[in-house]
């Protein structure tokens, strides 16, 4: 299974600062927003990463990540000329993506919770179609919303509804088979002159081939798009780090502890990093088994 960030858009609520970089390029507490769903996709496992942005950026990612080899990882970069919607990603990594499927993250937004790793797992080994997660929220009315059946199979998807048919909303993250380039090229662009993740979703649907996965209390989702929502998942991530003293979306622990790197090798980040708390809680994993649990 391939990996696909989209780590593109304007980022206008967030102007001036997403004027002149990109929002995913910002720090969510200490690290760049950008790590949190990069580590969702090596999570799952998932060691072939595509990360599309816009031309003004593309440097910039490469200069913070590079080939991912650091880390035990392949990435690859492409550009988005314009944002022309979430659904051109499937068009633009299509040689990428090749005759595998795929899992399909939105650059700024921010999992966390006990059950993460087995709920990729799941949703990797049962792929037959598309798989999308429902989120309980206050307001659903902002959102895509999806409802389902008690087996969990879709009745509807509604985007940013009026009249919501269920309280769960439909985060950015999205595990599609190889089908998802053909629908892609196939729908049309929405009013907005976008081509919509929905329609995608919406075309799955129509085959009988949509499941929604619920993401439970247990869980934390967090979209950063504004500076409010940023601060606020800044404080969130700092408080746990704090309380716990593990650190939420620190790649090189997560390659580490998935064997995608050595110990020494991560020690040798930590080494390069030692004058922040990054570095220094890296160094501190030396004393840590491989497979202690997080
Ligand atoms: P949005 O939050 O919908 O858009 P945005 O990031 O451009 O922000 P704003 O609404 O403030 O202008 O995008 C969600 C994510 O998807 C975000 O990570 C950017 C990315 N994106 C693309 O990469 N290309 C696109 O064409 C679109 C629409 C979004």
């Amino acid at each position: 299974m391939k990996g696909i960030i989209m780590s593109g858009g304007r980022g206008t609520r967030l102007y001036p600062t997403t004027k002149s970089v990109s929002k995913q390029l910002l720090p969510i507490y200490d690290k760049p927003l950008i790590y949190y769903p990069l580590s969702v996709l090596m999570l799952a496992e998932i060691r072939d990463i595509l990360i599309i942005t816009t031309p003004h950026d593309l440097e910039l990612y490469k200069e913070l990540l590079e080939d991912g080899s650091r880390i035990g990882i392949n990435i690859s970069y492409a550009v988005q000329e314009s944002p022309g919607g979430l659904a051109q990603a499937f068009i633009i990594g299509e040689d990428f993506i090749g005759d595998e499927s795929v899992c399909f993250i939105l650059g700024d937004n921010v999992f966390y919770g006990r059950d993460l790793t087995l709920i990729l797992e799941r949703a990797k080994k049962e792929l037959d179609g598309a798989v999308i997660f429902g989120y309980p929220v206050k307001d659903p009315t902002a959102f895509g919303v999806v409802e389902t059946d008690n087996d969990g199979r879709v009745i509807s998807i509604e985007e940013k509804p009026a009249v919501p048919k269920s309280d769960l909303a439909v985060p950015g993250l999205y595990f599609y088979d190889n089908s998802v380039v053909e629908i892609a090229k196939g729908i049309v662009p929405s009013a907005r002159g976008e081509l919509e993740i929905t329609a995608v979703n919406e075309e799955y649907l129509k085959r009988g081939k949509l499941k929604a996965e619920l993401l439970g209390r247990g869980m934390a989702w967090l979209d950063t798009g504004t500076p409010d929502s940023m601060l606020k998942a800044s404080q969130f991530i700092k408080a746990v780090q704090d309380m716990q003293g593990f650190y939420i979306s620190c790649i090189e622990e997560i390659a580490w502890r998935r064997g995608f790197i050595t110990k020494e090798q991560m020690l040798g980040i930590g080494e390069s990093l030692r004058n922040t708390d990054y570095g220094r809680y890296l160094l501190s994993l030396g004393d840590a088994g491989y497979g202690d649990e997080v």
